[in-house]
């Protein structure tokens, strides 16, 4: 075990931010960043592999800036940055396309869903998109990598790469860096469906929480979500099939950092009645304070160009010795 943890992840800057981006990967960051030198960066060079508005673009990743921030990630503990700052990533990109066989990335699941139907349509940049997130690992000799399921099979990859290059190169250019295992991100549900994805995209705005929402409306939303008429269970067997009611379980339990059994040991035998109100409450006295911080740190755009500008510069000094290196493991002049 390295005596140094250094851990890498990034997070595509998608726009209107919600409940669902906060409690899924925002909040494990700043857990991380007490556990492990971090560095974190938003993967602008992953969203464009599809189409995207380069207004909305640029956009979306202030804003996610500011969302980490006000949720806590702090930056003098972490190394806060946009992909596209810091050329080293596309750049050993670049040398481990031409080292990667295009067999490895027909077998990847996450191209073939997002290709749908119109596979000769994708961009060569969807198909190549796990091998720029290899880059973005190898770059740093990470340690570990969080990994939710849908990216178990990226982590895989780079680790592949990394042994190929080393390989034919006789060098150790890159570390093999190891998935880490922390806490299961949560996953959050509509408040009208329990069967779909919190989204942005849902046409009804009571569907989720927004970063934005002021008090009144989390709670109205909460009120609102829907449910059934049992009242809670003792145990987390008796919610299967209750997906409406499992989610806001979830939820609570992830806005209270307790375990799932914790929330039902003190409601069980309550109704909704109850335990909506409950769980409106401890939103609001958590989400309120992140709000309002994401609110006044997204009108300063110099601020939060000024933590990205730094924080690349940060990455960057520490990309430029394994750059250097796969440069010459290649026999490339420079
Ligand atoms: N593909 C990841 C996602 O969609 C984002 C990402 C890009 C990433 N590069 C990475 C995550 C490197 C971890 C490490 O969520």
């Amino acid at each position: 075990m390295a005596a140094k943890m250094r851990t890498v992840s990034g997070i595509q800057p998608t726009g209107n931010l919600h409940l669902g981006n906060y409690l899924g990967a925002i909040k494990n960051w700043v857990k991380l960043q007490d556990e492990s030198e971090c560095l974190f960066f938003l993967a602008d060079l992953h969203a464009i592999t599809v189409h995207n508005d380069p207004a909305e673009l640029a956009a979306n990743c202030r804003d996610m800036v500011a969302a980490l921030v006000a949720a806590g990630v702090d930056t003098k503990k972490s190394i806060l940055f946009n992909q596209a700052r810091v050329p080293a990533h596309a750049e050993l990109a670049w040398m481990l396309i031409c080292n990667t066989p295009m067999g490895w990335l027909d077998r990847m699941t996450q191209f073939k869903e997002k290709s749908g139907k119109h596979k000769q349509r994708a961009s060569l940049g969807l198909y190549g998109y796990p091998v720029l997130q290899a880059a973005d690992v190898l770059i740093y000799q990470a340690t570990h990598v969080p990994v939710g399921e849908d990216q178990k099979q990226h982590l895989e990859l780079a680790r592949d790469i990394a042994t190929k290059f080393n390989g034919d190169s006789s060098t150790e250019t890159f570390r093999l860096p190891e998935p880490y295992i922390g806490e299961t991100a949560a996953r959050i549900m509509s408040l009208r469906d329990g069967k779909a994805k919190m989204s942005k995209s849902d046409p009804s705005d009571l569907s989720r929480i927004n970063m934005t929402d002021d008090d009144d409306t989390i709670a109205k939303k909460f009120r609102k979500a829907r449910t059934d008429p049992e009242p809670l269970p003792q145990t987390l067997e008796e919610l299967d099939g209750r997906t409406e009611a499992k989610n806001l379980i979830g939820i609570y339990a992830a806005l209270a950092d307790i375990e799932e059994t914790a929330v039902l040991a003190e409601y069980a035998g309550k109704g909704f009645g109850d335990f909506k109100p409950a769980l409106a409450d401890l939103a609001v006295s958590k989400l309120a304070p992140i709000r309002d911080r994401y609110e006044e740190l997204r009108d300063d755009v110099t601020a939060i160009d000024a933590i990205l500008i730094d924080g690349a510069q940060r990455a960057g000094q520490l990309a430029k010795p394994t750059l250097d290196s796969a440069y010459q493991a290649l026999g490339l002049l420079r």
